[in-house]
């Protein structure tokens, strides 16, 4: 009688890829990265921030510096953030930045988001932007690590180790990480009512459990990624804070799949995407919350409408009980109800299980994917 014992299955919590244990691991993730951050009466404590809070409320610009996955967390946090702190906040990439003369001053808030801390693009930009006199604040999950080193504060993700190359928990921590910034600034700066910022916090308190939820339900899923192993193409909509939501689906496809795919804007499908349509084309789609402002979700239904008519087979991300939707998808997939800001961090899931198990169902190392590193140090 032997037991066989593996070291490296041990790691992955019985888990068939690093990548599957560290989507499970986001509901823990998004707890970690919120605990002992406000008190019992909804007030923010980020006591780690170290910059003076008159200056924070001297700021008039927020740019967001970012490269791959954690640059879409930043485009969620530009959504956030305008909307509770009303400062202008631009998101780039980090090595366009730096390479464009950009107006930045004592005034301007750099904000950088990085899994590794060590990514040579990101930490360039900061370096740039300090000495430009702009104010730094890194939010990052690598204690230690450059970048927070050089930047004026830090924001400390506590998504616990990223190993997998495609990012995964550390893009939901960056998300949670951002809420908490714009939510902070918004208090250090009077924009919202202390009210308000109580139930923000309660509804992110919520998350974990409803991640857990999404985790609990991928059978339907994951056998639909199965079936779609030999597609050559899969595009992505979103709208509003789902359209970064669209773009990181596209990327972990390309990145561990290595199946092209894109993302666009909902509302630019009529200016060009559409054309790309014809019968048998997947499309995934995700929903704004029909709760949400600005008839957002109609527009989208009636976008769902529109490549349906074309013969697209129709994926869809919607929030449980949206009902307005299932006559036009061939697949739905539902997540519980959240405010509309906080959806990515329940709608993003979906999308990560799908790549991850059409990526295993190719045959492919989902954790170490060709010509990829899980940080990149040079330019
Ligand atoms: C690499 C990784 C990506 C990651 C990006 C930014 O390209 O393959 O998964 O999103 O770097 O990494 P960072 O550590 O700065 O978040």
């Amino acid at each position: 009688f032997e037991v066989s014992w593996d070291a490296a299955s041990a790691e992955k919590g019985g888990f068939p890829s690093f990548m599957e244990k560290e989507i499970h691991d986001q509901p823990a993730a998004v707890h970690d990265t919120l605990l002992g951050r406000s008190d019992p009466r909804g007030r923010l404590i980020l006591d780690e921030l170290r910059i003076d809070p008159a200056e924070l409320k001297q700021v008039n610009k927020i740019i967001v510096l970012a490269c791959g996955t954690a640059a879409y967390a930043g485009m969620v946090a530009k959504y956030a953030i305008e909307n509770w702190c009303r400062i202008p906040t631009e998101v780039e990439l980090a090595h366009e930045f730096r390479y464009r003369d950009p107006i930045v001053d004592k005034n301007t808030l750099v904000v950088s988001i990085s899994q590794s801390g060590e990514t040579m693009d990101t930490l360039m930009a900061v370096r740039y932007a300090r000495e430009q006199g702009a104010k730094t604040v890194s939010i990052c999950n690598t204690n230690g690590s450059t970048i927070p080193r050089e930047s004026d504060a830090v924001l400390y993700t506590h998504a616990g180790p990223e190993i997998a190359v495609a990012s995964t928990k550390a893009f939901l921590a960056q998300i949670t990480a951002a809420y908490l910034l714009g939510l902070y600034l918004a208090q250090l700066r009077g924009n919202i009512f202390s009210g308000q910022i109580k139930d923000v916090l309660a509804d992110l308190n919520k998350i974990p459990e409803k991640i857990q939820t999404v985790l609990d339900t991928t059978g339907p899923l994951r056998e639909l990624a199965r079936s779609m192993k030999d597609e050559k193409s899969v595009l992505f909509l979103g709208r509003n804070v789902g359209y970064p939501v669209a773009l990181e689906g596209a990327l972990k496809l390309k990145e561990i799949a290595y199946l092209h795919a894109e993302g666009f804007a909902a509302g630019e499908l009529k200016h060009g995407p559409i054309a790309l349509i014809d019968a048998g084309q997947p499309v995934f789609v995700v929903v704004p919350s029909p709760r949400g402002r600005d008839s957002l979700h109609s527009k989208v239904v009636s976008n769902i409408q529109e490549v349906r008519a074309r013969g697209a087979r129709t994926l869809v991300i919607a929030e449980e009980g949206d009902e307005a939707v299932r006559e036009y998808a061939e697949h739905v997939v539902y997540v519980p109800e959240t405010p509309p800001l906080l959806m990515p961090l329940l709608t993003t899931v979906p999308l990560q299980i799908f790549a991850a198990e059409l990526a295993a169902a190719k045959g492919f190392d989902v954790d170490q994917p060709r010509n990829l590193a899980k940080s990149v140090t040079v330019e």
